[in-house]
């Protein structure tokens, strides 16, 4: 981007810079911000020392101008402090602004051009440019507007059986389809099934913030009884880092907890920037259950437990784990300060020295299956004292870090990265080295391997992914790490008392493991061709046109179309997580039979690739609107269960079931870094992939089982790259015609 324009209000915990260079400098000082503020309106200033209204543009040429409002827009925080009515205080801090924002203008004589960008970005609502990302409201108002989100809405009955009528025709022969048809005719009739279950529906969503919320919580998440590595937890993986040594990875490693501790401080203080959805604000709390939490494994069903700001003693240390041995450390002084990444590493260094030689890995019990794991767990493990105050404190920490040996090599370093994230690479490995439970766990390898391991009930991809850009910028922005001779509380070792029948099952945990670990077929890779900016310049949604080439690399292997799930966000609703965008259509279809095709003229390719993509645009956003069919087809299988009905037929025909079992699961999660998101397949013979598009690039991940015949994720990875490709070629030839 060479246009951008901000116009802010910064606001310092000590005294400001003179002067401001260039954006470069900018950045620079940023971080030591206490408040960034891109919103003017949004100011609500009690515990600043100084704020200061600075406006700043970045033009065509890179040029970057400032003004240093010091010496007249200075605010004390007495000007606000005793001010009890916000909005008088903010409309004051409005009219200030406009009258400075004029004497700057003419102060600086701003050309006709760069005084339109204002505009813009005021229009924008001061939309700040790349560089402020990772700035910081002030405090109090993430959650602003939490309490005015619409509530998830429950879709008109007609409305999602047409569509699901619409959506299973690519999947199913004519015999299959009428049948389902004549079903769908008799639950949708008037009078009928269809309607006195939409009507409980509605009630339900009336009686509750979210009709969904802890139906999903429990059927997606904890009442799942397979284990939890590879089917969901996902795995990130970072841009590998290059370490001389295990200094340099605990240096490393000091840096990357002093970030996440960092982004915490804006979690507490509610000031992390609110996610939207073009203008749209999302709900924002996912972010509350990421930090101090933990799914605790039962039989039948799991918990998850959150110790957050409310919870009696507030949670101030962290479990390091290291050759499979766990160690309490506390990363705040005695001011509830979070430590500096110097203390840290000496603590670090500490814990490495009390941990050289592995133990018995307690920590792979937690990748077995729940049943398993909860019987183990509450009859065997917890009864024992010391093992309970170890769960505890494992439970109430705020996250845990894994040093990690080095990673099992793959057939290149980014998959083999996959495999250490999503599993840790086996029982002989780094997968004893983890507590899969807990919600968030990093990674840091003696050979540069980083990343995050994340349990999925707390919270979908976007907002660890916010949790993950921060902490790598902070990485990558703090200075290197010294020696110190201060030593804060030494670590402590949390001991486990490990009877026969816990070691029993930690063997039996191991094989299942490895099992598991050699089913996994996984492949992660670059498309280095083009990234979201080419289909952009074709007036193309970059991540429908990726889902049509998905759609094209199936078809080119298998010659069918598969049920296809994409996530897509519902957070523009109060506690709204995601429905299902399906990616297989009859539109998608037809291109891909086309591309097979060598008599369909290349213009009528075209059309048929626009009219497939477009398509799936509007599903798309239809979906994050809260029209998806999905969730509803299950709200109303639910309440019919719940009022103790029959499951309804339409749900037992076979037409439902290859609807819902999806090849292709996908989703896209993006990152400013080079960073991936892996998960597994959620079919036995399907993929999983995931994908994070760049401006000039694509990174993937593909996932599968090699114990099915049907799939084989370079074969996948190969037709797809021939995809991209083709539909490139086919869209330039056409453009120059
Ligand atoms: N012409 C030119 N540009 C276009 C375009 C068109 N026809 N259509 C879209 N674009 C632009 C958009 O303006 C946007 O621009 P930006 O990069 O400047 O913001 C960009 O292309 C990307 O838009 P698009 O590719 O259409 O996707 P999206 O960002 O709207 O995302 C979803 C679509 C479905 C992925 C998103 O809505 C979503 O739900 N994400 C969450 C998924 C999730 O939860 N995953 C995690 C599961 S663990």
């Amino acid at each position: 981007m060479n246009i951008s324009l901000s116009v802010s209000c910064l606001a310092w915990g000590h005294d400001p810079p003179t002067s401001w260079e260039s954006a470069e400098s900018l950045k620079l000082i940023l971080p030591t911000c206490l408040c960034v503020c891109s919103d003017p309106n949004q100011l609500g200033l009690r515990n600043h020392k100084k704020t200061i209204m600075a406006f700043s543009v970045t033009t065509r040429s890179h040029s970057y101008e400032s003004y240093d409002a010091t010496e007249d827009s200075v605010f004390e925080p007495s000007d606000f402090a005793d001010s009890s009515d916000q909005n008088c205080m903010r409309q004051e801090l409005v009219d200030q602004k406009s009258r400075r924002h004029k004497r700057f203008v003419r102060r600086h004589s701003y050309s006709p051009y760069e005084v339109k960008v204002k505009t813009l970005a005021h229009h924008h609502q001061w939309k700040a440019p790349e560089f402020f990302r990772g700035a910081k409201l002030p405090p109090g108002r993430m959650v602003a507007h939490q309490s005015s989100l619409p509530r998830l809405p429950v879709p008109n009955l007609a409305q999602t059986l047409q569509k699901y009528l619409k959506v299973v025709r690519p999947l199913v022969d004519d015999i299959a389809f009428q049948k389902t048809k004549q079903l769908v005719e008799e639950f949708g009739k008037p009078g009928g099934l269809g309607e006195s279950l939409q009507s409980k529906l509605q009630s339900r969503a009336q009686e509750r913030q979210n009709w969904l919320d802890d139906w999903w919580l429990h059927m997606a998440y904890l009442d799942y009884r397979d284990s939890v590595v590879i089917h969901v937890s996902p795995g990130i993986v970072c841009p590998p880092q290059d370490f001389n040594g295990k200094q340099e990875q605990l240096q490393f490693a000091a840096k990357l907890v002093a970030g996440v501790l960092d982004y915490k401080v804006q979690i507490d203080d509610q000031s992390v920037p609110i996610d939207k959805l073009r203008t749209r604000p999302l709900c924002m709390d996912q972010y509350y259950k990421l930090f101090s939490a933990c799914r605790l494994p039962g039989e039948q069903r799991d918990q998850v437990v959150v110790y957050g700001p409310d919870c009696g003693v507030r949670p101030r240390h962290i479990v390091v784990v290291h050759n499979n041995q766990f160690f309490s450390l506390d990363v705040y002084d005695n001011n509830w300060k979070p430590l500096s990444p110097d203390l840290i590493h000496a603590q670090l260094q500490r814990v490495v020295c009390q941990s050289k030689h592995p133990s018995v890995p307690v920590g792979i019990l937690t990748t077995e299956n729940r049943d398993t794991w909860g019987m183990v767990y509450n009859q065997a493990l917890k009864k024992d004292k010391t093992n309970k105050l170890s769960l505890e404190a494992i439970n109430r920490s705020i996250f845990m870090l894994c040093l990690d040996q080095e990673t099992v090599r793959e057939k290149d370093r980014w998959t083999s990265m996959g495999h250490q994230l999503m599993h840790g690479g086996g029982s002989q490995h780094n997968s004893g080295n983890r507590w899969f439970d807990k919600t968030l766990q990093f990674t840091v390898g003696t050979d540069g391997a980083v990343g995050i391991v994340y349990e999925h009930s707390a919270a979908e991809g976007p907002p660890i992914i916010a949790l993950l850009d921060h902490m790598l910028d902070y990485c990558s922005q703090s200075p290197a790490v010294k020696e110190t001779s201060v030593h804060p509380k030494e670590p402590e070792r949390l001991l486990f008392s490990l009877n026969n029948s816990v070691l029993e099952a930690i063997d039996n945990a191991k094989k299942s493991l490895d099992m598991q670990v050699r089913d996994l077929d996984l492949h992660l890779v670059t498309f280095k061709t083009y990234g979201k900016d080419f289909p952009k310049s074709q007036r193309l949604s970059p991540d429908s046109y990726i889902q049509i080439a998905m759609q094209l690399a199936y078809y080119e292997v298998n010659k069918v179309a598969c049920a296809t799930y994409e996530s897509g966000s519902t957070r523009m609703f109060h506690l709204g997580r995601t429905d299902t965008i399906r990616s297989a259509s009859v539109e998608s279809l037809k291109f891909c039979q086309a591309m097979q095709d060598s008599s369909i003229q290349p213009s009528e390719k075209v059309a048929l690739l626009r009219r497939a993509v477009e398509g799936h645009k509007r599903y798309a956003q239809e979906t994050v609107s809260g029209q998806g069919i999905d969730r509803h087809l299950l709200g109303l299988k639910l309440i019919a269960v719940e009022a103790g009905l029959d499951v309804p037929d339409l749900f037992e025909d076979s037409t439902y079931e290859q609807a819902v079992h999806f090849k292709l699961s996908t989703s896209q999660v993006p990152s400013k870094y080079d960073s991936l998101l892996c998960f597994g397949p959620v079919v036995p013979d399907g993929y999983g992939i995931c994908y994070n598009p760049a401006e000039d690039h694509l990174n993937f991940c593909i996932s599968a089982f090699n114990r099915s015949r049907e799939t084989d994720t370079v074969k996948l990875a190969t037709a797809l790259n021939q995809s991209l490709l083709d539909m490139q070629e086919l869209l330039q030839t056409q453009a120059k015609l």
